[in-house]
This record gives C-alpha cells, structure tokens and sequence, in this order.
C-alpha cells in the first residue's frame, strides 16, 4: 500500500489490538468492542469446531475486522521526532521492574515500518486498525480506531504532579485530547479515550507491577498508597472521559464520529456451588466491568463496590453524574479467557489493601507457558493460536445469532511487541518480528486471517459500495 492510503500521515506511532462490539443489555446505540488474543508461541491443538465452516460472509455486510496495538509497545524510536519521556521509559529503566530487564526503546520499530505494516493489515483482509496515538508526540485506507490513551503518560505529568491521582490531570488529558480531535477528526471517526483503565490503575498505583510503579508495598516502591491511589485514579479517569466525550460531541459534532472506551472484563464463573463463591464473582464483575460502567449508566459506583471499599471510594458530584451520564457511544471490551472465582478473607488492616484484595476473591484460569525464545520455525507454526481466534470468531457469531449487538472485532497483536512488565518473553503477534533486522515473518495465524478475511462472492462487491 502506498503513502496516500495510509490516509493519516500525521500520526507518528501505530499499535495493534483485537475488538469486538457487543451489547452488554444498554441501549440499542451502545456496544462492546472486545480484544482478545493469544500469548502462546505454539503447540499442537486440536480444535472442537473443526467441522464448522464459517466465512466473513456470515458476518453483517457491516460487521468490522481489525488487528490492535499500542504506541509505547511497537513504535520504538524513543528518542526521535521531538518526543518526550514517559512513565514508561521511567519504568523501564529501572533495575528490575521488567522480568527480562529490556525496554521497549526499539521493540518492533513500527515508527520506521509503519507504511510496510499497514501492508501487512491489507494481506490479512482486515478492515481496520486500533492503535494508539502516543501522547508524548504527536499514520494509516484501512479505518483508524484510534485509542487515545494506552498507558503511556508523559513523565513531567507524573512526577511534577503525581499523575492520574490529581484531579488536575483531567485539564491536561483534554487537552491533548482536544488537539487530537481538532488534527485528526476529519479522518479518524473512531476514537477510544482509554485503554484497559483498570490495569494502569490498579498495576501504576495499586500492585506497582507497572508505570509509574506506585505502591505500599516498600520493597517495590518509595512512595504510593495501594490502599487509596487506584481508586483516586480511577475516579479522574472517569471524568477525563465523560469531560472529552463532552468536548467531542459539543464542539465536533460536524465530524460525525462515535467516541468509547476499552475495559478488559475476563468472563468469571464460581468456581463451586457455594453461596461464597457466586457472590465472590458477583463482586469480581463490579470490580471490572461495574467500576467503568455503573457511574456511566446508573449514575454511581456499584453498591458491592461502596459496601467493601468504604470511604476510599470517591464520591461523584451532581454535575459529575450528569457529564458521565451515557458518555459512550460504544464499549470496547478486552477478553481473553474465563477465569474461576473462589472467596478469600478480606485483609484485616484496609490500610494495607489494594483494589484486588478489597474484592475479597482469588481467580484461576489457564496460564500458558509463552515462550518468546522459541526459534522462528516453530514460533510461526501458532496452531494453538490459529484455533484459539477460529473458535473464538465462531463462538462471537453465536452471540451474534443469538441477538448481541457486535459491531467489530479486533485482533491483539497485528506484530509481536513489548508485553508491559514482561518485555519480549511473550509474542502476541500474528506477524513474528525478528528484533535484530526488524523482518516481519507471518505466522500460521496471520495467514489463517488472511483467508477467512478473503473477499470472495457477491457480499464483499456489496460491501464495497
Ligand atoms: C491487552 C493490553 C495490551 C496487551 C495485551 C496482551 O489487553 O491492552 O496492551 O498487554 O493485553
């Protein structure tokens, strides 16, 4: 694909991800986009829908395909184009915060192969792309659905003034949000104001597992209250997007796009027939799904939420609920896997707690041994992976038959990438990146999208037009 299809010049850093939308039971104009993805290198997987047959054709003409990743994750060039330092870089470069001691200065260098990438989007017959503009700078026709927000804080917003604990950060967010919206809205239609809030919320400031590395726990962290600053967070979080959603649908009206956020929501079953545990996963949802959603559409945080949180849990003003009040215009859910739910004793002093602990559950699931080391030829025969996205695809069309309202499905990651605190150990790619020459290589998955997503019939001549 030449320059000209790129249709975004202007933006410096790309990233990839899967969505699908779906509706949760909101109102007809509001549904889900969901990112999912598989982490293992390969095995040998025999799938149970092997018989099944299903094509793009049997998605709505409408229905959108896309790949998903993030700036800080694949565009490298850290200290190129003008800019600036984030808490990333800050955690990165901290003796022992990542588990294999790298940054993401390089990773996939997307920065530099941005043109040969979105290439690589067309030749899996996607339809779209959800990355996310790096905020500490200021590309890509497939249909941009641009996250604004993908954890990557300027760093002076972090130490001058403690990041997203103070209230303040909510004028800077939509400033940059603004100016994004004012550059970019002629042709970005999709706009998602933040990523996953409830890892940089719980891991930058409640387990200290990442940026900006804040916790209690003063093995990991001078400074942080675990007990406190994910909730604080959280809660300018939630302004920042109902504030831009505002700015957006009042001043921008004319660009006629749809603006959402992304919240990862594994599904949660008890892992036994106990009273205990099916509360347990009831309060694991309202820790997840509830802590975004209930101030949105019913007006507050989840009563389970206030009821084991207490008065760490902020309260909303009148003029706070009206602004959150259906400040989306879609959700994007991220969803992996299904995790069991047991009950586990409350911590005795909250002073010492964190928003995992206060939910009072332990969660389970499979964890798979990802072996970022494995050599190229086995790496890019991903048959777990090719079944892992045919099956999942198969089961959102069941939803979808079955009357959720699914608008798109992005896959995570268009390239292998920096995994956040595991750095390279882990490739979610469904292109395997070689670090040393920056080769992109497909693997078994990326050709198995590539073939499913083939225009074939009377549909896509349809879909065209
Ligand atoms: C997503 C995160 C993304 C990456 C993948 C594996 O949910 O948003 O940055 O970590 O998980």
């Amino acid at each position: 694909m030449g320059t000209n299809a790129l249709g975004l010049k202007g933006f410096l850093t790309v990233s990839i991800l899967i969505s699908l939308a779906l509706n949760l039971g909101l109102s007809h104009s509001e549904s889900l986009q969901i990112d999912s993805g598989l982490d293992v290198a390969s095995s040998n997987f025999s799938s149970s829908n092997d018989t099944q047959e299903l094509r793009r054709s049997d998605f709505p003409k409408d229905f959108i395909f896309g790949v998903a990743t993030s700036a800080y994750q694949v565009e490298g060039a850290v200290g190129e184009g003008g800019r600036g330092t984030t808490i990333w870089d800050t955690f990165t470069n901290t003796p022992g915060k990542i588990s294999d001691n790298t940054t993401a200065a390089v990773t996939a260098d997307q920065y530099h192969h941005y043109e040969a990438d979105v290439e690589l989007i067309k030749e899996l017959n996607m339809d779209a792309y959800r990355f996310s503009i790096a905020w500490s700078r200021i590309i890509p026709g497939i249909v941009p659905y641009v996250t604004l927000y993908h954890w990557d804080l300027p760093q002076p917003l972090e130490g001058n003034f403690g990041g997203w604990v103070n209230p303040e950060i909510v004028k800077h967010f939509t400033y940059f949000a603004d100016t994004c919206f004012a550059t970019f809205g002629d042709r970005v239609k999709h706009w998602i104001t933040f990523n996953e809030p409830t890892q940089f919320c719980v891991n930058g400031y409640g387990t200290g597992l990442h940026a900006p590395g804040r916790t209690s726990d003063r093995t990991l962290s001078s400074s942080g209250n675990s007990s406190t600053e994910p909730y604080l967070a959280a809660h300018n979080v939630l302004i920042a997007h109902a504030t831009v959603a505002d700015i957006y649908r009042s001043n921008y009206k004319h660009q006629e796009g749809r603006i959402g956020f992304t919240i990862d929501c594994d599904w949660t079953e008890p892992l036994s027939d106990s009273e205990e545990d099916k509360k347990a996963t009831e309060r694991r949802r309202a820790f997840q799904l509830g802590w975004w959603l209930d101030p949105i559409f019913f007006g507050d945080y989840p009563s389970l939420m206030r009821q084991y949180v207490g008065d760490r849990l902020p309260q909303f003003t009148e003029a706070e609920r009206s602004l959150l009040n259906n400040s989306l215009d879609f959700v994007g859910l991220n969803h992996y896997t299904t995790r069991w739910v047991t009950s586990q004793p409350l911590p005795l002093n909250p002073a010492q707690s964190n928003p995992l602990m206060d939910q009072g559950v332990l969660t389970t699931g499979v964890d798979e041994f990802n072996n970022g080391t494995l050599p190229i030829g086995d790496a890019l025969k991903d048959t777990r992976r090719v079944n892992y996205y045919r099956d999942y695809i198969i089961s959102m069309h069941q939803a979808i038959q079955n009357g959720a309202d699914v608008r798109a499905y992005m896959a995570w990651s268009l390239l292998d990438n920096f995994e956040w605190a595991v750095g390279f150990t882990s490739r979610f790619g469904l292109y395997y990146v070689d670090y040393t020459t920056q080769k992109r290589y497909a693997k078994d998955s990326a050709k198995w999208f590539s073939n499913f997503l083939q225009y074939e019939d009377a549909y896509s001549e349809d879909r065209r037009h």
